[in-house]
């Protein structure tokens, strides 16, 4: 990859571009996948071999009630939409770097951990950040039902945060931001860089602020004039992979650089 030019822009062109710092992508779940991991959460949750078993607290930082693994017969549901977002997110990181994959490469992305979050009154997770993998991802599925009228008050106050999730990068400055505060809302998903950091705050209302997060690798692959991969990037070490591989429609169309 050489240098960023702008040789063919026109006169008079205005061209903003974002070249420091990690990119973040929001997407709206369907209701049905909302519907869906709730159900299977409420399941396990019933089973106590099941929660012995899923139990994943001891590898994450929260400070949190419980953390559940979430198995891959329930994960492959969602496949469809996660390959499409995140697809979507390596092209775009791709591209407002002014770049693009190598010929007759394609990207696979290697589904590692997935987890359930259940958070009740005074919780919270420490800032932290999520190893082993690129990519990190955080999806609400339920809030506590009062916590509108909790955010009302808040909202009063002059840093409103409770029961929000808070992403932190490098130092600040004055003219850019280096932290971003998101209060959720149930079906929001943000996929981020694994490395950026983040930490939850406690609320205090009654019942369950429920979200889970998934880790994720992103190999690049050698494919051939057939569309055949050619080579697979194994050298990294895999936690313990819960997708099949790579599959030649989830990777980005190759252009030359
Ligand atoms: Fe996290």
């Amino acid at each position: 990859m050489g240098a960023v030019n702008f040789q063919n822009a026109p006169e008079g062109s205005v061209t903003p571009f974002f070249p420091f710092g990690p990119m973040m992508m929001h997407a709206k779940m369907p209701s049905s996948m909302v519907r869906s991991l709730n159900k299977y959460t409420n399941k396990i949750i019933k089973d106590k071999e099941k929660i012995k078993k899923l139990d994943h607290s001891d590898k994450l930082v929260g400070k949190l009630k419980q953390e559940l693994l979430i198995e891959e017969k329930e994960l492959n549901r969602h496949m469809d939409f996660f390959n499409t977002i995140i697809g979507n997110f390596v092209q775009t990181e791709l591209s407002r770097h002014f770049t693009k994959l190598a010929d007759s490469t394609g990207i696979s992305l290697n589904y590692k951990a997935a987890w359930i979050v259940r958070q009740f009154a005074g919780e919270f997770n420490p800032v932290h950040i999520h190893t082993s993998c690129d990519l990190s991802c955080v999806g609400y599925l339920k809030l506590p039902e009062k916590i509108n009228e909790e955010w009302e008050e808040d909202y009063k106050d002059h840093h409103p945060c409770k029961g929000h999730i808070e992403f932190i990068h490098g130092s600040s400055g004055k003219m850019h931001q280096h932290t971003t505060l998101i209060r959720p809302t149930v079906g929001d998903f943000f996929l981020f860089p694994a490395d950026l950091m983040h930490t939850v705050y406690p609320f205090y209302s009654d019942g369950e602020r429920r979200s889970f997060s998934m880790n994720i690798q992103i190999d690049q692959q050698k494919i051939n004039e057939k569309g055949e991969v050619e080579s697979l990037d194994n050298s990294r070490e895999h936690g313990y992979s819960i997708s099949s591989g790579w599959k030649l429609d989830w990777m980005l169309p190759t252009k030359k650089i």
